[in-house]
């Protein structure tokens, strides 16, 4: 049985699963829990670290045995899960060493198969695992819309359901995830040292953390989709006691967030009575869906096709009125080239230097073209994914003086050159990818601004926590610019990622400045996700020349054209941009709302002081 539990944010959710924790302790004290590693579960040791600080829970019987370490590692390196687990959990807690199990890094390749059996010998001996905590990998759709990802511990896509406690060669996908931890991706191992699938599900309770829309798909396939080693966590729907804790961003996918009407009975009258009042209601979303699933046009719709959302209550009499009046509501939202504004100030944030251009670039074409006053800001340098080779490649257009090029040649091809002159070097192709790019779309060069933000100029993927310093350069551009629109990411729940601190800067300069009021603030979504049509507020439809245009500009961020963290997603982001962008106008075309063959989706930020 799965219960599945959605908590408001992140750390909601964290104290929540500190909570089944610390009960567990309580009721018995030597209860032998099963941790996991990863960013999902450091707000959960913050709360474990707190509650034994507050004298509430006592480690000093627990016994603790970790999901996995990598191999080779040594027990030392800050990389390690065993560094990992004393750093946020063991240091601070009164835990005795020799309670403490993570599978060890360090083992010889030829002693691993004992050493593993050693591992599962010793939970048994303990009794068996109380509670295992799990977070989940990420994934995505293969050409075939089979999904393949949703790792737990670290069994991989294509493990089997009997493994047990082995070694185990990583997935790029995980390769590429984790490697937020380290210096570089190179750095991050091969190779892991994992409980198998059926060692997990022996636990007899468990708890999956899953934060963010990046973890969404994963979270849908492992309870909604059919239960396959191509995604292992679907193996959870067959345990006895499972817990699915979750954020809104990881349930956002989710058939019972998407349509409730299918789980608890919807007061349809209400839905209507708000319909009516053009007030968001469900009504709009449930004839977009079964127009979608039917395959027909909205205005075609009849009261058969509406039967499983027992819209019934809302007599077939007003079926005619109901059609029109959505249709009405979403044909407001379609914002045809006529309809956009002009003459505006508007201020684009794009985190990276190409998040603007792949998710909004033809809105920002048709804003330009129509005598807006357009200024893109971008937020950081993005240096740290281009390749030396490429500075190299470029180096004519980045360096004038042929003395100091042919140096810097020479020093990078030795490794001798400094390692922030090369960082500014790759920042400085970024910029000119930028000019080009945007260049493509019409947008001046005058009119860009390359924030720099400190947070993120580590040289490595971990980035530093925001400061006052980067919420200061926010609220310069936007003293400078005094947008009356601001276009921005609107990705939810990513404490970790770059997006996310960069919507967090953002957020915070504009409190601070105390100019909401004022705003009108549209959010896109980032480079590897796209909002459904029946959440946004404005679609913005274009033809294939424009679609043209905004390939043409993604193109011209040569050095993210192979990028350097790719996942396991294999298209480039041109091809990317280019099916969402096509994926939203097939569904527009569907329901028969355009027929042009292409759209971007914006929507609109609703203001509630608390929430920023
Ligand atoms: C951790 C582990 C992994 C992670 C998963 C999610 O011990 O084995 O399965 O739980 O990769 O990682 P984050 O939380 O970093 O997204």
């Amino acid at each position: 049985m799965v219960e599945i539990v959605i908590s408001n944010d992140y750390w909601e959710m964290s104290k929540k699963v500190a909570e089944i924790i610390a009960n567990q302790i309580i009721n018995k004290p030597d209860s032998v829990i099963g941790f996991a590693t990863g960013s999902t579960p450091i707000g959960m040791y913050n709360e474990l670290v707190k509650m034994f600080k507050c004298g509430l829970i006592d480690f000093s019987e627990v016994i603790t045995f970790n999901l996995d370490e990598y191999w080779p590692m040594s027990k030392s390196s800050p990389y390690s899960y065993h560094f990992y687990m004393k750093y946020h959990l063991f240091n601070h807690v009164n835990i005795k060493e020799e309670n403490i199990h993570i599978p060890n890094g360090e083992i010889e390749l030829s002693e691993i198969n004992k050493y593993c059996e050693w591992y599962e010998n010793k939970i048994k001996a303990h009794g068996g695992i109380d509670i295992q905590i799990l977070g989940i990998g990420g994934g995505y759709y293969d050409e075939n819309r089979r999904y393949i990802g949703g790792h737990i511990g670290f069994n991989e896509p294509g493990s089997p359901f009997n493994s047990r406690t082995r070694l185990v060669k990583l997935s790029e996908q995980t390769r590429s995830d984790n490697s937020k931890f380290f210096l570089r991706i190179e750095d991050v191992p091969y190779y892991a040292i994992t409980m198998g699938i059926a060692t997990i599900m022996e636990a007899k309770k468990i708890i999956l953390l899953a934060s963010g829309e990046h973890k969404a798909n994963s979270v849908k396939e492992a309870l909604e989709g059919e239960i396959t080693s191509l995604v292992p966590a679907s193996i959870l729907q067959k345990h006895v006691n499972t817990i699915f804790m979750l954020d809104k961003g990881a349930s956002s996918k989710l058939k019972r967030v998407i349509m409730p009407w299918l789980y608890i009975n919807i007061d349809w009258r209400l839905e209507w009575e708000k319909a009516l009042k053009n007030e968001e209601n469900l009504l709009e979303k449930a004839l977009i869906l079964t127009a979608i699933e039917r395959k027909k046009k909205i205005i075609e719709l009849n009261i058969d096709d509406l039967k499983h959302i027992n819209i019934d209550k809302i007599t077939v009499d007003n079926i005619e009125k109901l059609r029109r009046k959505i249709i009405n509501m979403l044909e407001l939202k379609v914002m045809e080239y006529h309809k956009l504004p002009m003459g505006k100030r508007i201020l684009v944030f794009s985190p990276h230097p190409d998040d603007d251009v792949i998710c909004i670039g033809a809105t920002i074409k048709m804003l330009n073209d129509k005598g807006n006053d357009i200024r893109i800001a971008y937020m950081v340098s993005g240096n740290i994914a281009v390749r030396d080779s490429d500075v190299i490649d470029n180096i004519n257009d980045i360096i004038e003086n042929k003395e100091y090029l042919d140096k810097i040649v020479n020093d990078i091809k030795s490794g001798s050159i400094e390692v922030n002159e090369l960082l500014n070097l790759k920042a400085k192709i970024r910029e000119i990818e930028a000019y080009k790019a945007t260049g493509v779309l019409g947008v001046e060069k005058s009119k860009l601004y390359f924030l720099r933000l400190p947070f993120y100029e580590t040289g490595v993927i971990i980035k530093k926590p925001i400061t006052n310093i980067d919420i200061e350069i926010v609220m310069k551009v936007l003293d400078e610019v005094k947008p009356e629109i601001i276009i921005m990411p609107g990705e939810i729940d990513d404490p970790h990622g770059t997006h996310g601190k960069c919507i967090e800067t953002i957020n915070e300069a504009l409190k601070r400045m105390n100019i909401e009021d004022e705003l009108q603030v549209w959010l896109y979504k980032g480079g590897w996700e796209e909002y459904m049509i029946y959440e946004v507020d404005m679609i913005i439809p274009f033809n294939k020349e424009l679609m043209n245009k905004k390939i043409e500009a993604i193109k011209m961020h040569k050095s993210q054209l192979t990028p350097l963290f790719q996942g396991l997603d294999p298209r480039p982001f041109w091809k990317r941009a280019l099916d969402r962008n096509q994926i939203n106008g097939k569904l527009l075309n569907i329901i028969g709302l355009t027929d042009k063959e292409y759209a971007e989706l914006i929507k609109f930020r609703k203001f509630e002081k608390d929430n920023i």
